[in-house]
């Protein structure tokens, strides 16, 4: 039975890697999931695993580094999956040290921790450890609006936020284990995701989550900068694709081939809305193109990102299945069934958040 040490499973995209794991393999896998529980990392995501035998939920810090050492000395770690990041490129604008901390001070604590559990004493490592560190497109910087060009594994890093820097850091870390110790790693650059579980910061969430409640939707500059979005699930089974599938020490390129403008985005969640709200549903009233107000642009904001997801689909044959259309409407549903959880999410901190980060704007 493989043992996997995930960082950052409490969040949106390891919340939802775990359950897909689970689903699965089920009982073939152990899943340990270390989160320090920031804003972003919420119990509730996994709630229905709770009572598995094969998971279990560690409260830490991934920069503590006796904490991680004993999770990798108490534990025979086959796998490890590091998502922990601080990830919210309007956060690292405002304070960018801790995206230092966590991203980059924490990548070298977790590299450090495996390394020194999975090291021979030749310097060769225990056969069969791997860790899959998953980045970010951003890291590679902004393409312009022009739709011919892409993001390919080849592509020269030039990221310009402190997230993006922040990750790029973590990645050429990794890239030295892998060059140095040949570390047994991989590298996955993923453009943005959406789906279940995601915090309302993000484009997506924040726009259903305003549009439900009959609030603006900030729209940053003039709306027409691209991301290429992809569902989460997607992401998730890219991820052990790579991990079972792929070449030691390669970087693989993950993205939705799916290119849309912020305002284009916000325009099919507000149709998406109205179709599936219920005849006579009150919210049908004032969910439209009213609520939209153009706000000022993001502090060097970055115009287009598109992924060419080539190398990945050859190498393994992983491909973006999950349509656009398909997947927001999936996305849209878990907001409806889950409106707990939305309001869990955005009592206390988060109001103050939203205030801090739009007031002006
Ligand atoms: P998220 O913010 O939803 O979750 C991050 C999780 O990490 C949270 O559970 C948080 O509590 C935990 N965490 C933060 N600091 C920690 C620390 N010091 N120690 C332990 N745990 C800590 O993020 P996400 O959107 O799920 O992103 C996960 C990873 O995927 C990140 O590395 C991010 O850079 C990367 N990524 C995200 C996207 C996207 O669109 N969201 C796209 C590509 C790559
Ligand atoms: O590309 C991958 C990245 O995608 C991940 O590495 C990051 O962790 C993730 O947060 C995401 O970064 P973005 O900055 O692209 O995502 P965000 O949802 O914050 O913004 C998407 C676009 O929408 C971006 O062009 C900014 C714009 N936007 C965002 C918000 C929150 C608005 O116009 N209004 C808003 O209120």
């Amino acid at each position: 039975m493989r043992t996997y040490l995930v960082t950052g499973g409490a969040g949106f995209i390891g919340s939802n890697y775990i359950h897909y794991m689970f689903k699965k393999y089920d009982k073939d896998i152990r899943i340990i999931n270390v989160d320090k529980l920031t804003y972003a990392g919420n119990l509730e995501n996994l709630k229905d695993l709770e009572d598995r035998d094969n998971y279990s939920f560690v409260k830490a810090d991934i920069c503590d580094k006796e904490a991680i050492m004993k999770i990798f000395e108490e534990n025979d770690i086959d796998r490890v999956v590091h998502f922990a990041a601080e990830s919210h490129v309007d956060r690292s604008i405002k304070n960018p040290e801790v995206f230092v901390q966590t991203n980059v001070l924490g990548t070298a604590v977790m590299l450090n921790c495996a390394k020194a559990a999975w090291e021979l004493p030749d310097g060769t490592f225990k056969e069969d450890k791997k860790f899959l560190h998953v980045s970010t497109d951003e890291v590679y910087g902004s393409l312009p609006d022009d739709d011919s060009a892409f993001f390919y594994e080849t592509t020269p890093y030039d990221p310009h936020s402190p997230y993006s820097a922040s990750k790029a850091s973590s990645d050429m870390l990794v890239k030295s284990y892998m060059d140095t110790y040949k570390f047994p790693a991989n590298i996955t650059n993923c453009s943005n995701n959406y789906g279940p579980y995601q915090f309302p910061e993000k484009l997506i969430p924040l726009i259903i989550n305003n549009a439900l409640n009959g609030k603006k939707l900030p729209v940053y500059g003039d709306g027409k900068n691209v991301r290429d979005w992809l569902f989460v699930e997607d992401h998730a089974k890219a991820i052990d694709m790579v991990q079972e599938q792929g070449k030691l020490f390669e970087t693989y390129n993950i993205g939705g081939h799916n290119e849309k403008q912020n305002i284009e985005i916000i325009h099919i969640i507000l149709n998406t809305l109205q179709e599936m709200l219920p005849d006579g549903d009150k919210r049908k009233e004032y969910i439209n193109e009213s609520l939209i107000t153009y706000v000022e642009d993001r502090k060097g904001h970055d115009r287009r990102y598109a992924i060419a997801p080539d190398k990945i689909k050859e190498a393994i044959g992983w491909y973006p299945e999950t349509m656009f259309k398909e997947g927001i409407k999936k996305t849209i549903a878990w907001f409806f069934e889950h409106e707990e959880w939305m309001k869990n999410v955005t009592s206390g901190d988060y109001q103050k958040y939203y205030e801090d980060m739009y007031k002006d704007r």
